[in-house]
């Protein structure tokens, strides 16, 4: 021990004293001057331990690897574990690190801490469901004080790929279809879990992921090929990847799928002229799992070989493949890579650690006395419950049959409502089920006294159960015989006056490896509620989900659709909240909702075609269209329904002339014309009329999220500048041209005022 703790002295004595000698700006000096000279002392078998990332196998995605953490640890073999739990388990490997190695350099500890961690919020879809950059820094601010009480340092998240397809299972786990959207959001997680500088107790580094186009897999199947024009890359793809590594995220992860025909990790162009060059990336720039490996299988190159490609690539820190350590020091031999490329992903790995303040105190995340205290507290609980309330969306409301008042007798109905431990979705790994209420158990307090609550289950997730074992993972909902399912479910809504039906996906039909040919409800849910409403009463569907479905039939025979997504560890609380009016709901969809899946992809930006269909209602041939459905989505990007009404002026602007260096303001007014304070988000669009490249039907430009009270009017402005207008030409040059512009607002991307104005 005694020499262990000596290898320790001089890694803190050294970075404290380049840490206090100077100030300011001189951190990155200080920084490289510190790591030259642990670099000075590192063999390159220490090196290549440094840009090894393996698996804890706590939290698993793939294939487990390594299973003698400490071991390697010991040896130096390791520069990082990831989906370890547990502070105490994490301290001793940081203790390993630090007092039984040579170096003693502190690990970094990487957790998939996607929408929290013991205190979970909504998911990433759901959350993008709000538009409130507060809640979403808020969600990331509370996700990392309670993930670095617990040891964790490192976050893979946020996940902005752009998705289309919600047959994608991972669509769960982004901000949705829309690039302005997304640039928006993503920054607001990077801003929570990196806090200032990362140099906190509670700061963490975030990570962007997946680098890129992994949302545009073919057939939305995970882990598909992906092919498409770079101008959509640009244009489309790329800018919130861009916008959260502007704002400041200190790592990067790359994708599985192929970029241009090469797996994206390899993908020179990608990586280095895009994500280093173009963009400035200087970080962390980490694989995702075992894509090193797999690249093999790509049909691309062999694992040493690979190695040395994706090290070429730019990237730093090889996730659980083993592809660096195992084969790097061959390939040196070689001459195939040199030493001074291994130096640099090194580097990029020690300033991570520095920059995190590892060096200086190795234990900083590691306070296992205090960690009770500072997760799943009531104060964290609540701002979930609140921020959970903001992301359901209300789909349908007929004859205002939501909110519900408690009285009479309601019958809850589906397998949802009583399933606890699927409310957090995918992704939550590290949280705690049992602790977590269900639908019924909220449903039963809220109503003690006032309403009498009856209960049935109603079906199964799906009628076959090889099909359910498909859905279902560490999270199952006990199965019951579906025919006496059914009778016992009429049986109870027979005896009711409203029957609200908890149906959907369980928590792990959405997440990675989870796609979906039928985004349907399944097959056994469908024929419950089709049986629910031929009783003629009032049905609300709660609609638990981590995805868009087909909801046509639904839509044309339920009363009212609450989307409730997955709505975290108090979404119990968060459901009655909205269910019983004390809050008006207020989420706005962030991905079109198709009618049949057979229109997939189906997104409100697209291109409008030389032959667009001139009317949705009737058949018309030779135009861009479908004999058997209409091209029209069930609900649109940004819809979403509230107990309250809001009435929108016509939206005017002050000039209608805008040059280079100057701006409009549009204006229109809002008016609360509902019985209940409520929020509404105002969405902004514009139209570009022609351009050098063809451009989307409309574009998201801004949002304002108001709350206003009955009979309230708010004048909401938004300020066009040229800046706005961009778009990356056929050079991949982001200009704007001058021309003609329609400028549109409104609650949603489908009822919009539109004007026109000129950009000269
Ligand atoms: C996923 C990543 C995740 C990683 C580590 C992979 O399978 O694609 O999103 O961060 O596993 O758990």
């Amino acid at each position: 021990m005694k020499k262990q703790i000596r290898a320790l002295i001089p890694l803190v004595c050294m970075a404290l004293m380049c840490s206090c000698s100077q100030q300011g700006n001189d951190t990155d000096s200080r920084m490289d001057m510190f790591i030259d000279k642990l670099m000075g002392r590192m063999t390159l078998e220490q090196k290549l331990g440094q840009m090894n990332l393996v698996t804890g196998g706590d939290m698993v995605t793939g294939h487990v690897m390594s299973n003698e953490l400490e071991q390697m640890i010991r040896r130096q073999e390791i520069g990082g574990v990831f989906n370890v739990k547990g502070a105490g388990k994490i301290l001793e490997l940081q203790r390993i690190a630090v007092e039984e190695t040579e170096l003693g350099i502190p690990l970094l500890v990487g957790a998939d801490i996607i929408h929290g961690y013991e205190t979970v919020f909504p998911i990433p879809l759901a959350l993008s469901c709000s538009w409130d950059t507060v809640a979403i820094e808020k969600m990331a601010r509370i996700s990392a004080i309670e993930a670095s009480a617990s040891g964790v340092n490192w976050t893979y998240s946020p996940m902005v790929d752009i998705c289309r397809d919600p047959r994608w299972g991972r669509i769960a786990e982004g901000n949705g279809e829309d690039p302005y959207l997304g640039s928006v959001l993503g920054p607001a997680y990077v801003r929570g879990y990196q806090g200032k500088d990362m140099s906190g107790k509670d700061e963490i580094m975030a990570c962007v992921k997946h680098f890129a186009l992994y949302g545009a897999v073919e057939g939305g199947r995970d882990y598909n090929t992906v092919d498409m024009s770079r101008q959509r890359m640009f244009n489309e793809y790329f800018p919130p990847y861009e916008a959260a590594i502007r704002s400041g995220a200190a790592s990067v992860m790359n994708s599985f799928n192929l970029v241009d025909g090469i797996p994206a990790a390899a993908n020179k162009w990608l990586m280095v002229d895009v994500l280093r060059d173009r963009w400035g990336f200087d970080g962390l720039l980490v694989t995702d799992y075992d894509v090193i490996s797999e690249m093999s299988t790509h049909g691309y190159a062999s694992l040493p070989e690979a190695s040395v490609k994706v090290l070429e690539a730019g990237t730093d820190m090889d996730m659980v493949s083993s592809g660096y350590y195992s084969t790097l020091k061959q390939s040196l031999d070689n001459k195939a890579v040199t030493m001074e490329i291994i130096d640099k992903a090194c580097r990029r790995v020690l300033e991570a650690k520095y920059r995190l303040g590892l060096f200086e105190d190795p234990y900083k995340y590691c306070d296992t006395a205090s960690v009770a205290g500072k997760i799943y507290t009531p104060e964290h609980r609540r701002v979930a419950r609140d921020i959970a309330t903001e992301t359901f969306v209300l789909l349908k409301n007929a004859n205002q049959t939501l909110p519900l008042v408690p009285k009479g007798r309601i019958a809850l109905i589906g397998p949802m409502a009583d399933a606890a431990n699927n409310m957090c979705g995918m992704w939550s790994m590290t949280c705690t089920p049992s602790a977590h209420e269900s639908l019924l158990a909220a449903m039963t307090k809220e109503l003690q006294g006032k309403a009498e609550l009856i209960y049935s289950k109603g079906c199964n997730i799906y009628a076959d159960s090889t099909v359910e074992n498909n859905a279902n993972g560490i999270r199952p909902i006990a199965r019951g015989d579906n025919e006496l399912l059914l009778r016992q479910a009429m049986a109870a809504a027979s005896k009711a006056d409203v029957i609200v039906a908890a149906l959907g996906e369980s928590a792990e039909m959405s997440g990675e490896s989870a796609s979906r040919a039928d985004i349907r409800l399944p097959d056994v849910q469908q024929k419950l509620l089709r049986s629910l409403a031929a009783t003629g009463k009032p049905v609300v569907l709660l609609l638990f989900t981590g995805r868009p479905l087909v909801l046509t039939w639904e839509d044309a025979n339920v009363d009212a659709i609450l989307n409730v997504w997955f709505g975290g560890s108090e979404a119990a609380g968060a459901i009655c909240d909205v269910v019983f009016g004390r809050v008006s709901p207020s989420g706005k969809l962030t991905t079109t909702f198709p009618r049949h899946a057979g229109q997939i992809p189906l997104y409100y930006n697209h291109m409008n075609t030389g032959r667009p269909d001139p009317d949705a209602k009737v058949f018309n041939r030779y135009t861009s269209n479908y004999i058997d459905e209409s091209n029209e989505e069930l609900y649109p990007f940004g819809y979403g329904l509230s107990y309250a009404t809001f009435e929108y002026g016509a939206v005017s602007l002050d000039k209608t002339t805008l040059t280079a260096g100057d701006s409009i303001t549009a204006s229109v007014k809002v008016t609360n014309t509902g019985h209940c304070r409520a929020t509404e988000t105002v969405q902004l669009y514009t139209r570009d009329i022609y351009a050098s490249l063809a451009r989307p039907v409309k574009e998201l430009k801004g949002f304002r999220r108001i709350t206003l009270e009955p009979g309230e009017s708010r004048e909401v402005t938004f300020t066009i500048t040229p800046d706005m207008l961009r778009f990356y030409n056929s050079q991949l040059e982001y200009v704007w041209e001058p021309g003609e512009f329609d400028l549109m607002t409104g609650p949603d991307s489908k009822n919009l005022s539109s004007v026109r104005f000129e950009l000269k």
